[in-house]
């Protein structure tokens, strides 16, 4: 799967501008899904139909990645920004974005006060330098969204890249629709837009869909780095099963199903409880009257970083998970 998570963390694609990661999915699934149709937000949603019998499932992975967005542009061409989804000031200086017509970025501070070096220098003090020579040669405007630039790294086992939130997600899910020969299920593989932002696209999938169980899959942190939060999620301890999130408390049937599955077919798995944060399952779970939902995980260092570091065997066995839970029956 090394090519295909390459190809999708390297593609620019901040909430809101999904076009060109939408495009290189929808490549990816040619020919795997009955049918695939992007809806009014810009979610693109495959559906695998099943034999009679099965329930309507609905897997969500979102293809949006966090950035940043111009607000100002200066009369020598220096660029003002905000952020669009959780970005930290901390993670920023020095890196570089990237914006939809290739334009590249490099962030600067204003000039740090000798009691100011231990400190977080926040947004407001940061600028983007886009390389112009004054206002009029800025190749972009107020409005434009820019990503993380930072190229994968296989590491062996590990793996590093931005936007590993949640393109490896993605990369799940086209991965399982490869694996996935047979199922009773009508399975809808979502690839969601502006879940950064507030799980808008899950929300709207969902209330199409209507599925009698949803699934994210995402990301989830961990407590293995030095001095870490306490929290019992390893990288390469196997994919994390989602008890409870920020928002959601997951459906034990689910949540059940997912873990015999895992039992079943011999592969390592974590429980999760992630005491902040949440993903497009919350959407799920309340859309129209209720859906029972939950979430696979993938363990993540540095989430929310440019370079965010996942285990290969994870990724590897999250889509063992699901196409083995999707081949049976579903009962919850
Ligand atoms: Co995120
Ligand atoms: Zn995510």
């Amino acid at each position: 799967m090394k090519e295909l998570i390459k190809k999708l963390v390297e593609t620019y694609g901040p909430s809101g501008n999904e076009d060109k990661i939408r495009q290189v999915i929808q490549e990816e699934i040619a020919g795997l899904a009955d049918e695939v149709r992007t809806d009014a937000l810009g979610n693109l949603i495959a559906r695998k139909r099943g034999q009679n019998g099965g329930k309507r499932v609905m897997l969500a992975a979102h293809m949006d990645e966090i950035g940043v967005i111009v607000t100002h542009v200066d009369e020598k061409g220096f660029l003002r920004f905000g952020a669009v989804g959780g970005v930290w000031p901390h993670t920023l200086l020095g890196g570089r974005v990237v914006f939809a017509n290739g334009t590249v970025g490099v962030i600067g501070t204003e000039k740090v006060e000798d009691e100011e070096r231990n400190k977080v220098i926040p947004l407001e003090k940061l600028f983007i330098d886009v390389g112009a020579v004054d206002k009029t040669s800025v190749p972009v405007q107020i409005g434009d969204v820019a990503g993380f630039s930072r190229p994968f790294a296989d590491m062996g086992k590990r793996l590093v890249a931005k936007a590993f939130d949640d393109r490896i997600g993605c990369a799940v899910l086209i991965q399982t629709m490869r694996d996935l020969k047979k199922t009773p299920h009508d399975v809808y593989f979502v690839f969601s837009v502006q879940e950064e932002v507030g799980l808008r696209g899950a929300m709207t999938s969902a209330y199409g869909i209507e599925p009698e169980m949803g699934l994210s899959v995402d990301v989830t942190l961990t407590g293995d780095t030095p001095e870490a939060q306490t929290m019992a999620v390893e990288l390469g301890k196997g994919p994390a099963i989602k008890v409870k999130d920020g928002r959601m408390l997951a459906h034990p049937g689910v949540k059940r199903l997912l873990v015999e599955t895992a039992e079943a077919i011999g592969i390592p798995y974590q429980l999760e409880v992630l005491e902040r944060g949440t993903t497009d399952a919350t959407a799920i779970q309340v859309s129209r009257e209720g859906v029972p939902a939950g979430c696979v995980s993938i363990p993540c260092r540095y989430v929310h970083t440019p370079s965010e570091m996942v285990d290969y065997d994870d990724v590897t066995n999250a889509v063992k998970l699901l196409v083995a839970m999707l081949e049976k029956p579903i009962i919850l």
